[in-house]
């Protein structure tokens, strides 16, 4: 079931159009990445989803629930968790989560569970009574996190939520993504960086000046990139003949040679693995090592955009 559909939306900020009639659908269950480069409409976009700002065209619907109609559907169906903090520096972590839950209509001894399981969760709750203004880059973030918990939504958004904070908090979030899926919640998780979409995400979008410019699972969006694989090969001395031998083969497209590494362009580095090992020895050639180069999600970036995520 499509837990979240957007169909044609569109959002202007006078000149600029800042997400460009954008139409995807996620489904129940997914952790969806959403990577681009800044500025790219990833923001906006999570903002028209929860229903905090309207879309110039196209409808949005949550958990069956159009953003337009039943906002306050929406926003219980919705735990966001935006990229910019929205704690109270004057109140406890435990107060701060407490606040949320209540926006979220929770009450009693069901909001006092739910907020002690979501300090619990974030790892906060041994801090849960000490302010934020304590509490380093990364506590502050697993605290945001807690506040989108408490009210136990099916969706959980997290946009950019490892921004400048230090490594150990940042595997704290990207295993509470995983934990939180596993438990059955959607995520949709923003990000500039793609290693972190890479390592999380069951399917990516990859957003750009406002539009979708590819969508798959990893694996098909690498397979985009190019249909060939590469291998390199560190040798300690190779021969003209073996090099001659190697671009003869009819699956070798392209022979690299770099001081002593061999870089073969190629149809298959399994199926030709054995072809090129047999070339090889045949020659003498002693090997050291043999890597297969992975082609990434900033690979597929570059060959679609002529320019990197960082930019
Ligand atoms: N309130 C706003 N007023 C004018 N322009 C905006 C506003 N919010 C975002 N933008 C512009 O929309 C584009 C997309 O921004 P944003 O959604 O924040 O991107 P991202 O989250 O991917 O970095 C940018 O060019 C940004 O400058
Ligand atoms: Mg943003």
């Amino acid at each position: 079931m499509n837990f979240v559909s957007i169909k044609d939306i569109s959002k202007r900020y006078e000149e600029t159009l800042s997400v460009d009639h954008l139409t995807l659908n996620i489904e129940e269950g997914e952790i969806f990445g959403l990577l681009g480069p800044n500025g790219a409409g990833k923001s906006t976009t999570i903002r028209m989803i929860c229903g905090l700002l309207k879309p110039s065209g196209g409808k949005i619907t949550v958990n069956g629930f159009d953003t337009n109609k039943n906002l306050l559907e929406v926003k219980r169906s919705i735990g966001l968790v935006p990229q910019e903090l929205a704690i109270y520096p004057s109140l406890t972590a435990r107060e701060n989560v407490t606040y949320f839950a209540r926006l979220y209509g929770m009450s009693g001894a069901k909001l006092k569970l739910r907020v002690s399981e979501a300090l619990e969760f974030v790892g906060l709750i041994d801090r849960q009574h000490i302010k934020p203004e304590q509490y380093s880059g990364g506590m502050k973030r697993r605290l945001n996190i807690a506040c989108a918990l408490a009210h136990q939504p099916k969706l959980i958004i997290m946009d950019e939520p490892t921004v400048g904070i230090d490594p150990q908090s940042r595997n704290h979030i990207l295993d509470s993504v995983k934990e939180l899926n596993r438990l059955g919640s959607t995520i949709i998780y923003t990000s500039h960086y793609m290693e972190e979409v890479e390592a999380i995400s069951t399917r990516v979008g990859i957003l750009d000046q406002g539009q979708l410019i590819a969508l798959g699972t990893k694996e098909e969006l690498v397979r985009q990139v190019s249909s060939e694989e590469k291998l390199q090969i560190q040798v300690v001395q190779i021969s003209e003949l073996a090099i001659k031998e190697l671009e003869a083969h009819p699956r070798i497209s392209k022979v690299i040679l770099a001081e002593n590494v061999i870089e073969l362009h190629l149809g298959s580095a399994q199926t030709y693995l054995q072809d090129i090992l047999y070339i090889l020895s045949k020659h003498q050639v002693s090997i050291q090592s043999v890597v297969r180069v992975e082609p990434d999600l900033e690979s597929l970036f570059l060959s679609l955009t002529g320019r990197t995520l960082r930019d």
